[in-house]
């Protein structure tokens, strides 16, 4: 590699930039290969390769790497150029209010799926401190789990995913965030071994339509496992599966909420309206697009 960030890795001879110079260069790097926001993402690159804080970045931009900080963020420039995402790269991701670990062939959590949070808590607001039982399906980083149980504080919650690497993050994110002792991780195929019945179910499923996987982002199609995103041929198998146990699976008053892609809303709300759950809310993501549905049993007539 020729660039900035290359050459200053390998020039022991020569002072070595200072963390100001380092992010300019790096940015320079990024931007000549494409990189979307080049100048925010050196900077993230950067604080990642030396550990710092942004008040420590702040207080002292021109401070000079030490010969360890400049490979690493040569590595890490590098690896960005090859479009691996930031997220993978600094294996941490924001997500909510927590702080989330990301793992190889694990799922990098959305933003969009914080929208879902958002409308199941919104959905059990009167709720709050109640004894929730919360079921993930499809758990993946535990993004979802970790969330509402950090803002349900007598919910417990049960995490389902078929890969093991998916329910070794979920419990390592639930750990992280204090979470565990009200949470149980279990490897299994959507909700085929459960029993017991929830107040709120919760999937973000695979939605993808298997044709269009090879069209999608390299950060996505090349980092991001298959089994996180094929769909099947509609986009539809997984809520399919899903949808059919929900009458053996859903508490007396309880909510279901799905993520679903961009222009899946009435076919998903259609499935639920096949084993007679009505939809309670679609909400939107951040872009406009309808994101998710929420649904339950209508009520018993009076
Ligand atoms: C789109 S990811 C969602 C991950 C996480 N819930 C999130 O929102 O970031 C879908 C997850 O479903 C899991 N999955 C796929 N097929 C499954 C199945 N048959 N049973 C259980 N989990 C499955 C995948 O391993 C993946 O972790």
């Amino acid at each position: 590699m020729t660039s900035g960030v290359g050459k200053m890795a390998t020039a022991n001879s020569e002072p070595l930039p200072t963390r100001i110079e380092a992010i300019a260069m790096a940015a320079d790097d990024l931007e000549a290969a494409g990189v979307a926001h080049p100048q925010d993402e050196a900077r993230a690159l950067l604080r990642g390769a030396a550990a710092l804080t942004r008040l420590e970045l702040a207080l002292a931009p021109r401070a000079p790497l030490t010969e360890d900080e400049s490979r690493i963020l040569a590595d890490y420039v590098a690896r960005r150029i090859a479009r691996e995402p930031l997220s993978r790269i600094l294996r941490e991701r924001g997500f909510w209010t927590l702080d989330l670990i990301v793992a190889p062939g694990v799922l990098d959590p959305r933003p969009d799926t914080e929208t879902l949070v958002e409308t199941a808590l919104s959905l059990v607001a009167e709720k709050r401190e109640a004894p929730l039982s919360i079921l993930d399906l499809g758990s993946g980083s535990g993004a979802i789990a970790c969330a509402l149980l950090s803002e349900l504080p007598a919910a417990n919650a049960l995490a389902v995913d078929l890969s093991p690497e998916a329910c070794a993050a979920t419990a390592t994110n639930l750990a992280r965030c204090g979470l565990s002792d009200r949470a149980s991780v279990m490897r299994g195929r959507w909700a085929e071994a459960l029993c017991g019945r929830f107040d709120l179910i919760v999937s973000n499923p695979p939605y993808v339509r298997s044709g269009d996987i090879a069209g999608l982002d390299p950060e996505v199609r090349l980092y991001d496992p298959a089994l996180a995103l094929d769909g099947g041929a509609d986009g539809l198998d997984c809520y399919r599966d899903i949808i059919r146990d929900l009458p053996r699976l859903l508490a007396e008053n309880a909510f279901v909420l799905f993520e679903v892609g961009f222009d899946q809303a009435a076919s998903v709300a259609e499935l639920l309206g096949a084993q007679g759950l009505q939809v309670e809310r679609v909400a939107h993501d951040a872009g406009g697009h309808e994101r998710i549905v929420a649904a339950r049993f209508a009520p018993a007539p009076t």
